[in-house]
């Protein structure tokens, strides 16, 4: 309990939403009561262990700048934040991974079956919850948002690996990541009186906070620490998986011979590929793929312009602004 109050008291932007937030988690910890006994216990261990609740914020803030009705933008927020763990518990059996927020895996106690079936009984409970707002384009965008995710992962298991591309690059981080944002944004607005194009605006605003999301995610997993982060960092390019900052460096350093293999689609062996991740960390490339992350961001913020002004808005922007200045 102690790790979700330092992390959510120390970020302002989520003042408005953290009693909200609490109401949130316990919404989710319901799902798992009066099944299997250890589906509570490890839901409760993520829940305790951290996460910094973003997707279920942005619900939370766009519903009450747009004048939805509380209890079903708390049950809304509840079903995107559960469908997000759900992802962790398979992303992390998919990327062998033993760290989450700072504590073990479920994949690192359980066997794979096991885990699989956790992310599966709480996407089932997440569907559930999406239900449960009785609004069928909610129902009908979340359905397909876990497709896209889940067709994004298999597609980024079976890519080529080591393969520079920013094209595929965006298109992957779409599937896995701002596609979530794009709906945590936009069925708060559909829940909401909103017209069609603050709903489309939302939609943006989402998709592009979630793209410099998972920019930045894949920045930290070469600049950042694992006692920071609660999770392992410098993976990406081992596993073969070529992301912006690497992308960055190869455009400004075609000839450096150790990026040479992955311009020809080849994985470098292990001590190019050591050199490789030293060289990217001490280049500007990190610092080249966080200006493209802050220019979607600003482009999100822009999709606020039409709200009504006030402290969600504000709060909206100073969250998108978080999402490049974050550390964890
Ligand atoms: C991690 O998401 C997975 C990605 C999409 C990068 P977060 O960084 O939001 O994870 P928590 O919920 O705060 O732990
Ligand atoms: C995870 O992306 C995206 C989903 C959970 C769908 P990453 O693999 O980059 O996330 P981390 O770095 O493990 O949190
Ligand atoms: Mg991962
Ligand atoms: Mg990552």
């Amino acid at each position: 309990m102690e790790n979700i109050k330092l992390t959510i008291t120390s970020i302002s932007f989520l003042a408005p939403v953290q009693h909200d937030l609490q109401v949130v988690d316990s919404i989710i910890r319901a799902q798992a009561e009066g099944h299997y006994p250890g589906l509570s216990l490890a839901l409760d261990l993520i829940l305790k262990s951290g996460g910094k609740r973003i997707r279920p914020s942005v619900t939370l803030l766009v519903g009450y700048m747009l004048g939805a009705p509380r209890e079903k933008l708390l049950t809304l927020a509840a079903a995107i934040e559960l469908l997000h763990t759900a992802t962790l518990i398979h992303d992390d059996l998919i990327d062998n991974s033993l760290l989450r927020r700072g504590m073990p895996t479920i994949n690192s106690q359980w066997s794979p079956g096991a885990t699989v079936l956790t992310g599966d009984f709480f996407f089932a409970r997440a569907a559930k919850l999406a239900a449960d707002t009785d609004s069928i384009p909610v129902m009908k965008i979340f359905s397909q948002t876990l497709s896209t995710i889940v067709n994004g992962e298999i597609t980024q298991l079976f890519a080529l690996k080591c393969h520079v591309d920013r094209e595929d690059y965006f298109s992957r981080i779409y599937a896995k990541t701002a596609s979530l944002f794009e709906t945590a944004a936009m069925t708060a607005a559909l829940i909401s009186p909103a017209n069609e194009t603050t709903i489309e605006d939302m939609r943006q605003y989402g998709y592009n906070i979630g793209v410099a999301f998972q920019i930045v995610d894949d920045i930290l997993d070469f600049t950042g620490e694992q006692q920071t982060l609660g999770k392992p960092v410098g993976n990406d390019l081992q596993q073969g998986l070529v992301t912006l900052p690497a992308i960055c460096y190869a455009e400004a350093n075609p000839d450096d011979e150790d990026i040479i293999p992955l311009l020809q689609g080849r994985c470098p062996n292990p001590n190019q590929m050591q050199r490789l991740i030293d060289a990217i960390r001490k280049s500007s490339a990190p610092e080249c793929a966080l200006k493209e992350a802050e220019q979607f961001i600003e482009k999100g913020i822009s999709k606020l312009a039409n709200q009504p002004a006030g402290l969600e808005r504000n709060c909206l922007e100073d969250l998108a602004r978080f999402i490049v200045h974050r550390f964890k």
